[in-house]
C-alpha cells in the first residue's frame, strides 16, 4: 500500500512541497486549505504535471480532514506569511490560532502520523503543536534548519567557487535572526571553511544567512517558498522512507546542549519513527554563547503564546 502524506496549507510552500513529495511516487498526497477551489485546483494541476514529469497522479485536495485519515505524515503550513518588515515573531498570535485549530483537525484523524511544522514562528508553533497533539517529541518537529542551512551553503558555494554539493553546513538555534551557523562544524570537500575564506567575509556569509529570509521577503513582498517547501519534502523522504539522515530540525530539547523544554533546530536522526536521535555537536564558546542567545529569543517568543 503506498504511503499517505497529507499537507495542510495549499499557498506558496505548502503546494510546493506537495508538488516535490508527489514527485517522488512514493505516496498518496492530500493537499488542504481552508480557500475553497485552491487546493483542489492546485491538486489538479500538480496530478496534470504527472503525465509529464512522470510521476502518478495520486494528490487530492480538500478543504475538510476526512481525506487526511490514516496518514503518516502531516506537514504543516497553514498560516499568514510574513509581509513587509513583519518579523516572524509578529506572527505568532494569528498563527498559533491557525496550527492550533489544524494540529487538532489532523491528529485526531492520524493518530500515529509524524508531524512537521513549517509555519511561522516556527520554533513557537512547534511548542503550539506539541501541546495540542499531546504527541511525544520524536513525531512533532519542525522544518528550519535545513532551509537556514541550505541558505548558508549557498553563499559559501558561491564565494569559494566549488560546488553547493561539497559544501557541509549545519545551521542550529531558533528559526529567526540569531540563528547560529556552525562555522567550526562547516567544510568545503573536507575542508574547514575557516582555511578557504577570511574571518570577514564568513562573518559576511552568516549575516546573510541569518536575514537570509528578510532578504527574500524585500525582493518578493512575501515569504520564500521554493527552499522551504523543497526542504520539507527532504524531512518528508528521510521518514517515509526510513533513511536515518543526519538533518538539522527543530526539537524539543529536554536538556541536549544545556536547554530544557525549548524547541531549537539541531541535528538529528531522521527515520521512520521521526526523530530517532538528538545528536549533540561540539561547539566554541562562541558558537555555545550564541545558541544561549538563540535560546533566549525563542522564549521570549513562546511566552507571547496563549495557551
Ligand atoms: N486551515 C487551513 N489552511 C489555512 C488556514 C486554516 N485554518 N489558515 C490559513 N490557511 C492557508 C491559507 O488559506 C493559505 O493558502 O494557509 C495558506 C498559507 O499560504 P501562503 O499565504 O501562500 O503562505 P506561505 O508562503 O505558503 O507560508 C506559509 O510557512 O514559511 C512559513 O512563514 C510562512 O507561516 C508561513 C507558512
Amino acid at each position: 500500500m503506498r504511503r499517505k502524506v497529507t499537507v495542510v496549507g495549499a499557498g506558496n510552500v505548502g503546494a510546493t512541497a506537495a508538488q516535490e513529495i508527489a514527485r517522488r511516487d512514493y505516496a498518496d498526497v492530500v493537499l488542504v486549505d481552508i480557500k475553497e477551489g485552491l487546493p483542489q485546483g492546485k491538486a489538479l494541476d500538480i496530478d496534470q504535471a504527472a503525465a509529464v514529469l512522470g510521476y502518478e497522479p495520486s494528490i487530492v485536495g480538500a478543504n475538510g480532514y476526512d481525506e487526511t485519515e490514516g496518514s503518516d505524515v502531516v506537514v504543516v503550513t497553514a498560516g499568514v506569511p510574513r509581509t513587509g518588515d513583519m518579523s516572524r515573531d509578529d506572527l505568532v498570535t494569528t498563527n498559533e490560532g491557525i496550527v492550533g485549530s489544524v494540529t487538532r483537525e489532523a491528529a485526531e484523524r492520524s493518530p500515529d502520523a509524524v508531524l512537521i511544522v513549517v509555519s511561522n514562528p516556527l520554533d513557537a508553533m512547534c511548542h503550539v503543536a506539541k501541546n495540542v497533539s499531546g504527541w511525544p517529541r520524536e513525531r512533532v518537529f519542525g522544518m528550519a534548519g535545513i532551509l537556514d542551512t541550505a541558505r548558508f551553503s549557498t553563499f559559501i558555494a558561491w564565494e569559494t567557487g566549488a560546488s553547493v554539493r561539497d559544501v557541509t553546513a549545519m545551521v542550529l538555534g531558533g528559526h529567526g535572526d540569531q540563528m547560529v551557523p556552525v562555522v567550526s562544524a562547516t567544510t568545503v570537500g573536507g575542508v574547514a571553511l575557516r582555511q578557504l575564506v577570511s574571518d570577514e567575509r564568513i562573518e559576511a556569509m552568516v549575516e546573510r544567512t541569518r536575514k537570509g529570509g528578510g532578504e527574500i521577503v524585500k525582493l518578493l513582498g512575501t515569504s520564500a517558498w521554493y527552499a522551504p517547501g523543497a526542504a520539507a519534502a527532504q524531512m518528508v523522504d528521510a521518514v517515509v522512507l526510513d533513511q536515518k539522515r543526519l538533518l538539522p530540525c527543530t526539537a524539543l530539547l529536554q536538556g541536549e546542549y544545556g536547554i530544557d523544554d525549548l524547541y531549537m533546530g539541531v541535528p538529528v536522526k531522521l527515520g521512520a519513527g521521526g526523530i530517532e536521535e538528538i545528536v549533540e555537536l561540539e561547539l566554541t564558546d562562541d558558537e555555545r554563547a550564541a545558541l544561549d542567545a538563540s535560546a533566549a529569543a525563542v522564549r521570549e517568543v513562546v511566552s507571547v503564546l496563549t495557551a
